[in-house]
C-alpha cells in the first residue's frame, strides 16, 4: 500500500518514527511529509532513513512531478501522527500552505489522525469544534490516550501508542475496498411535509447516521447515491466524496421517487431517513392565518404517506439487500427488541437497525447504538459508538448476510 505519514510539530513526533518503521516493516511504501515545525523535533535524515524515500516539507520542491498533489493522489491511506491542535485547525479549515496541507486536500484516501496535545488544548471549544468538523467529514481519529504529558501534567492528550495507530489505520485501509463493485442507495435526514408555504411537519433527524453510512460505503469502494431529505447544517459536508452522488428530496413523495429510481439499479438500499408517516391532506397555497381559524383550535387533516421501505421490499430485485431503521422509544432493551421484532416482521427488510430514541438520545448526537435484526427477528449484530462506527458495523453485517445468501 502507498501510505503517506504526515508528521506535525509536537514532541510525540519521536513516537511517529516508530509508526513509520512499523509500516515499512510490514512492506508498505511509506512517504513521510513532516511540517517545518515537526523537523525541529525529529530531523529530515531520520525520516528519510526510516522511510527509505526522500522527504520534503515544501510545495516548491520537486515541482515537475507536481508533488503537492501527486502524493495525495497516489495515497491509499494518510496517517497524521502526531496531529497537533494547530494542524487539526488547519485541516478543518482546509489550509494548504505546506506540502502536508496540499496532500490532504488532494487525497480521497481514508485519513487517520492521532491527536497529541495538552488536555486544556484538547478540551478547548475551538479544538472540539475542529474535531467535530473533521469527524463529520469522514476523518478517523485514534486517541488521544490518557496519561502523563510532557509538562509533568496528566490527562487526555497523549498520542496513542504507535502499534495502536498502525493497527487502526491498517484495519481501516484493509477493508476500504470490501464494497467495491456494489451500487448502494442510502436515504438520510428528515422529510418535511408542507402545511402552507412557510410551515411543515418535520422531525428531529439530523441526517448524521445516513451521511455516515453513505461516506463509509464510498470509502469502502461502493458507488453511492445519497437521497438526502432535510439534513442539518454542516452534516451534509460529510458526504463530500467522489463516490457519493447526492440527490435532494424534500417530502416523502419526492423521497419515494428518488429512492425508487436509484433502487432500480442498486445492490443495497438502506432507508436511514426519518420519513413522515402522515402529511397534511392539502398544503395551503397561502400562509394560514389566525383570522382564518375557528376559535382557538385549528384542525389539520392528515393522510398516510407511502411506506417507501415496504414498497422497496415488495419490488425487490433479485440479489438486492434492503435495510431499514427503526427509531423506538422503549423503557428497556427487552421492550426495544420486542418492538424491533414486530417491525422487522411488518416491514420484511433483510436487516432492521433498531435504535432507542428519546428527548435526549438518538437525535442530533454524534453517537448511536443499534441492535441489528434479520427479517425473522433474530438479533444478528449490535453496534455502538460514533455514527461512523455504527455505519461500518452495519456494512460489515450487510456483507455477511449477502455472503451467506449467495
Ligand atoms: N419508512 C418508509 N416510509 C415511511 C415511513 C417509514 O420507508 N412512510 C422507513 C424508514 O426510513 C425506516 C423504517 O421505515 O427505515 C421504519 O420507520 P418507522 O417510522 O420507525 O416505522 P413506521 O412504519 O412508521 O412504524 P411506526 O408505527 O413505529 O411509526
Amino acid at each position: 500500500m502507498f501510505i503517506v505519514v504526515g508528521v506535525t510539530g509536537g514532541i510525540a513526533a519521536y513516537k511517529a518514527v516508530q509508526v513509520v518503521r512499523l509500516l515499512v516493516l510490514q512492506g508498505h511504501e511509506v512517504h513521510v511529509v513532516p511540517t517545518d515545525d515537526a523537523l525541529r523535533f525529529v530531523g529530515l535524515p531520520t525520516w528519510e532513513a526510516i522511510s527509505r524515500h526522500p522527504v520534503t516539507t515544501s510545495v516548491h520542491d520537486d515541482v515537475p512531478q507536481v508533488r503537492h498533489v501527486a502524493l495525495g493522489r497516489s495515497a491509499d491511506l494518510v496517517v497524521v501522527a502526531p496531529a497537533t491542535a494547530n494542524s487539526l485547525a488547519k485541516m478543518a479549515a482546509g489550509l494548504a500552505d505546506d506540502l502536508l496541507g496540499t496532500t490532504l486536500l488532494a487525497t480521497t484516501a481514508p485519513v487517520v489522525v492521532a491527536p497529541a496535545m495538552h488536555t486544556e488544548m484538547w478540551r478547548h471549544p475551538a479544538t472540539v469544534q475542529n474535531m467535530a468538523t473533521l469527524v463529520a467529514r469522514g476523518v478517523h481519529v485514534v486517541g488521544p490516550a490518557e496519561g502523563a504529558l510532557t509538562g509533568g501534567d496528566a490527562g487526555p492528550g497523549r498520542m496513542s501508542e504507535p502499534e495502536e495507530i498502525v493497527g487502526a489505520a491498517l484495519a481501516l485501509a484493509g477493508r476500504t475496498r470490501d464494497l467495491a463493485g456494489l451500487r448502494v442507495v442510502v436515504s438520510a435526514g428528515g422529510t418535511r411535509e408542507p402545511i402552507d408555504p412557510v410551515r411543515f411537519i418535520g422531525n428531529r433527524s439530523s441526517g448524521r447516521q445516513g451521511v455516515a453510512l453513505a461516506r463509509a460505503a464510498a470509502e469502502r469502494g461502493a458507488e453511492v447515491v445519497l437521497v438526502a431529505a432535510h439534513i442539518d447544517g454542516d452534516v451534509a459536508s460529510g458526504a463530500a466524496h467522489p463516490g457519493v452522488e447526492v440527490r435532494r428530496a424534500r417530502t416523502t413523495a419526492e423521497l419515494a421517487d428518488a429512492v425508487q429510481d436509484a433502487a432500480a439499479s442498486a445492490d443495497v438500499v438502506v432507508m436511514a431517513a426519518a420519513v413522515a408517516d402522515y402529511r397534511p391532506a392539502e398544503a395551503a397555497d397561502r400562509k394560514l392565518t389566525k383570522e382564518s381559524s375557528r376559535g382557538r383550535r385549528r384542525m389539520l387533516e392528515l393522510v398516510e404517506t407511502e411506506d417507501v421501505l415496504k414498497a422497496l421490499v415488495g419490488g425487490r430485485r433479485p440479489g438486492q439487500t434492503i435495510v431499514g431503521f427503526a427509531a423506538e422509544t422503549a423503557p428497556d432493551r427487552r421492550e426495544l427488541l420486542e418492538r424491533g421484532r414486530r417491525k422487522a416482521a411488518r416491514k420484511g427488510a433483510d436487516l432492521l437497525a433498531v435504535n432507542e430514541v428519546g428527548w435526549t438520545t438518538g437525535f442530533e448526537t454524534p453517537d448511536n447504538a443499534v441492535l441489528i435484526l434479520s427479517a425473522d427477528g433474530a438479533l444478528v449484530a449490535e453496534a455502538s459508538g460514533t455514527k461512523r462506527e455504527v455505519a461500518d458495523a452495519l456494512w460489515d453485517t450487510v456483507i455477511s448476510v449477502r455472503g451467506t445468501e449467495q
